[in-house]
């Protein structure tokens, strides 16, 4: 099926949708202990909006949905959301990004409901510093989630760890220790400027140079995975049944091979994660606009994705990821 293709010949067809604003936990780079989100009002989106927007972009030809928040176990009825997004033909993937404080909960009804692919945020394997980094004493919890799900092999998971100069910088073997049993993607994220407490500028930045530096220091036999088709940087290691994964989300730019927009859970559509309007799509859906109305405000969303999103910004930062779900 053909699929959307932007003004700089990019094919769009993954789509992130922000089903809550709320979360459970309050890391530092990310939400202010006071964040109330946007809060879950009038302007969220019901499920059958979402189904909708679903519907019209598996017609205009995406094939994968990944459910985000804040934190998207905390929708109600987040299973059933997956099981319609598995409805259509043309959707292939679709998958979650949770801190997986509630996963024990819901990890039986969405692999039921068909999902696809978990990441799973956790950027510390020590209980003080979870508690530091989140300001909520669940990393119990969350290890157990995280242990059940990895043996469950059920579904394809990716870690998320974002990683912050001594905080959490020295932990990155414990890391990679999961990819010796477990077929898991563990990927060291970097730090970006979307940060409600500007953690940013506390010097806690650790860039991918240093992260590489750090893996080949404690992993001569790194291998780079080649025929990759994105910045990120994928390494394998001898004998290990997982891979590792670098995200310069900051010091490189991914936009030449960008394939996704946004909704946020008040319904905008954000083209470009730099930003900060979006096209809103509520008053079609609430005057129970066609699918063509809808499309075309999808089209025209796409044919505004900038080429190079932060130049295109020009400095403009965001306070918050939970806005718009990483
Ligand atoms: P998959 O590729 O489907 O596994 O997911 P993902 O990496 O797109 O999603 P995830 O929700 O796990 O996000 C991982 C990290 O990548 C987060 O820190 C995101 O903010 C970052 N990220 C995702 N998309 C972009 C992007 O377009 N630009 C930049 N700079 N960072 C991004
Ligand atoms: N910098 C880097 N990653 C971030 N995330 C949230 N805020 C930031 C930030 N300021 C990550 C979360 C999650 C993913 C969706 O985005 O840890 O893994
Ligand atoms: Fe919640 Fe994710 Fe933000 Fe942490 S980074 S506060 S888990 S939305």
């Amino acid at each position: 099926m053909s699929c959307l293709v932007d003004t700089f010949h990019r094919h769009v067809d993954y789509v992130r949708i922000a089903v809550t604003s709320r979360c459970n936990l309050r890391c530092s780079y990310c939400m202010r202990e006071e964040h109330e989100g946007r809060a879950d009002t009038v302007s969220l989106l019901d499920k059958n909006e979402i189904n909708t927007i679903i519907a019209v972009l598996a017609e205009l030809g995406f094939s994968k949905v990944r459910f985000t928040g804040g934190e998207p176990l905390l929708r109600e009825g987040i299973a059933g959301l997956v099981r319609e997004a598995k409805q259509h033909p043309s959707i292939k993937t679709v998958g979650l990004t949770t801190n997986g404080v509630l996963l024990d909960r819901f990890l039986p009804s969405l692999i039921d409901a068909g999902l696809d692919t978990i990441n799973f945020s956790i950027d510390t394997l020590d209980r003080g510093r979870y508690y530091a980094i989140t300001r909520r004493d669940v990393y119990r919890q969350v290890r157990n989630n995280l242990d059940n799900l990895l043996k469950t092999a059920l579904i394809a998971v990716k870690l998320n760890v974002v990683m912050m100069r001594d905080i959490n910088s020295d932990e990155i073997c414990r890391f990679v220790d999961f990819t010796k049993d477990y077929d898991v993607t563990v990927r060291f994220i970097e730090l970006q400027p979307f940060d409600d407490n500007q953690i940013w500028r506390t010097g806690r930045f650790f860039g991918a140079d240093k992260i590489r530096e750090l893996l080949q220091h404690h992993y001569p036999g790194l291998q780079a995975i080649r025929g990759s088709a994105t910045q990120y940087f994928s390494y394998s290691l001898p004998g290990h049944k997982g891979s590792i994964a670098i995200i310069p989300a900051f010091t490189r730019n991914f936009c030449n091979e960008c394939n996704k927009i946004r909704i946020t859970s008040d319904g905008k559509i954000i083209s470009c994660l730099y930003e900060n309007e979006g096209l809103n799509l509520l008053p079609l859906l609430r005057s129970n606009a066609g699918h063509q109305a809808l499309g075309d405000l999808f089209r025209k969303a796409v044919s505004q994705k900038p080429e190079d999103g932060k130049h295109a910004a020009g400095g403009l930062q965001r306070t918050s990821m939970s806005e718009i779900g990483g």
